[in-house]
């Protein structure tokens, strides 16, 4: 097969786009939201594969992370709906780019970011027509890179912001949230943030098969949300990931293939993947849109804290998009004159110590991260050794005052246990790494005790049950009597907990 037909097979339709039956929007919970008159201001092309390149940032810093890229070339224009997106633009020399699936800058290989029209949003989202929206993400529909509607994950975000003043007593802090992303909808993680964004965008650039590299929860979303969208997905995981979160992705009908190696070879091949086939990897040639998504975690939060933002915010991190994407969110919200204080909040990284690349660069001083090889951690969802937004996540740490921290293993099943038996949230073990740094955070004395601070809970306990097989013993088993509850109650302390 030529490498043309290769390239028409792929990427779907070229002109004009066709329908696709699953996307009709007839959902009664949809959000539909009236469009803003007069803005064409974007245009899709159709592209094709290009290359594949070493990405490295900052300049003259070797990583090895390989990004797949599209050949202008064969672009074709298409003019679609309207937006606030202006274009993309490289985060390292700012130079522009039309909105097309590519996620490097072809001068010097840096991530492009999607760049927004702010003077226009003034007055246009008001506090007002935000709060009469559903809540869930596509609220703030405007400053995510969507042109027009939402066709995938209409029902994502809009997630519970809880005072967690019992945990705050636990680590001797007085004014403490957690962001519960644990039960966000469909999968239960933060991640079909980004997978409703990057597969909406998916569907407007025709794709209809997409895929991803994951260390589990992304495995989890993207096929769920692809499965409801009439998407056929391709998912790539290391062999070693926990079996809930490999059932949580086979169930949805999703070709997953498990792969001998660590995510950041499975990331490597996948960007071979995508060159070879042309499919949308939502982390790769997908991932500037991919990765907007995560700022509605931040749009919600200064939302429910009744627009204002924290002074601290502690964040897992595994690629580092999450710490950054929340940082950016805030930062629109006051350009669009949403929030009447500039947000000076202080950034905080959490990560395991068995695959500590932003930590171990923060606490050393490092401008970019040193990868980790060979990650040894429970915490498989954040065991990415060489994060493609490390280098960024660790900048913005340093930038905002605040820092990164690691934990153990042990330090991260007592963070779950604790997060668990306080707040009654049962998180997995990301939750527990984030909990686990708080607290080790708030002891070194680098988060004041009266401060302010949000916790991100990025993911649900139920799919890493496993780690606490050891902690946790078999409830007691009695038979129907009384008498027996009775002599249980005299032996026992904890009749629940072994
Ligand atoms: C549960 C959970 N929390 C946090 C993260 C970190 O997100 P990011 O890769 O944007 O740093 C991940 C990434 O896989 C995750 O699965
Ligand atoms: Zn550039």
């Amino acid at each position: 097969m030529s490498f043309l037909s290769r390239v028409a097979e792929g990427l779907g339709p070229s002109k004009p786009q066709q329908p696709v039956e699953a996307f009709t929007r007839n959902d009664a919970g949809a959000t539909s939201y009236p469009g803003l008159p007069g803005e064409i201001r974007s245009v899709v092309l159709t592209v094709c594969p290009f290359f594949i390149s070493k990405l490295k940032y900052p300049p003259l810093e070797k990583t090895t992370n390989f990004i797949a890229g599209y050949c202008p070339a064969y672009m074709e224009e298409r003019q679609v709906s309207s937006s606030f997106v202006k274009g993309m633009k490289c985060r390292l020399c700012g130079k522009l780019y039309p909105v097309t699936p590519v996620n490097f800058c072809q001068d010097d290989f840096g991530p492009l970011e999607i760049d927004y029209d702010y003077e226009g949003l003034k007055g246009v989202l008001t506090k007002e027509k935000l709060e009469a929206r559903t809540f869930n993400m596509w609220r703030y529909q405007e400053l995510l890179p969507i042109d027009g509607e939402p066709t995938v994950g209409l029902h994502v975000g809009g997630t519970p912001l809880i005072r967690a003043d019992r945990l705050a007593k636990e680590i001797g802090v007085k004014n403490l949230w957690i962001k519960n992303d644990a039960v966000n909808f469909p999968t239960l993680s933060f991640k079909d943030r980004v997978v409703a964004v990057a597969l909406s965008k998916a569907h407007e650039f025709g794709l209809k098969t997409v895929g991803c590299a994951s260390t589990g929860n992304l495995a989890n979303s993207v096929a769920a949300n692809a499965a409801a969208a009439g998407m056929q997905s391709y998912i790539f995981i290391p062999s070693d990931l926990e079996r809930a979160k490999v059932m949580g992705t086979s169930v949805y009908g999703a070709n997953v293939i498990k792969v001998r190696g660590t995510y950041d070879e499975v990331n490597r091949l996948c960007t071979q993947v995508a060159f070879k086939y042309g499919w949308g990897f939502v982390n790769i040639n997908l991932r500037p849109f991919y990765a907007e998504g995560s700022k509605s975690m931040g749009f919600e939060i200064a939302e429910q804290l009744g627009w204002r933002t924290p002074q601290h915010v502690v964040s897992p991190m595994a690629g580092g998009a999450l710490v950054g994407k929340v940082s950016k969110a805030f930062q629109e919200l006051y350009k669009i004159d949403l929030l009447k204080q500039e947000p000076s909040t202080k950034f905080y990284g959490a990560q395991a110590t068995g695959c500590n690349p932003i930590s171990g660069a923060v606490k050393n001083g490092w401008e970019s991260h040193r990868p980790v090889r060979k990650p040894n951690t429970i915490c498989k969802s954040l065991a990415i050794g060489d994060p493609a937004d490390g280098y960024f996540a660790a900048k913005l740490i340093r930038e905002s005052g605040g820092w990164a921290e690691d934990v153990t293993d042990d330090e991260i099943r007592e963070g779950m246990l604790l997060l668990a038996k306080t707040e009654g949230v049962f998180a997995e073990t990301a939750g527990g790494v984030t909990v686990a740094t708080a607290r080790k955070l708030v002891e070194q004395g680098r988060i004041p005790k009266n401060e302010e601070i949000v916790l991100l809970i990025t993911g649900n306990g139920l799919k890493t049950q496993d780690s606490l097989a050891t902690q946790l013993g078999e409830p007691v088993t009695i038979g129907t009597s009384l008498d027996e509850f009775v002599a249980t109650m005299e032996n026992t302390q904890e009749p629940v907990l072994a």
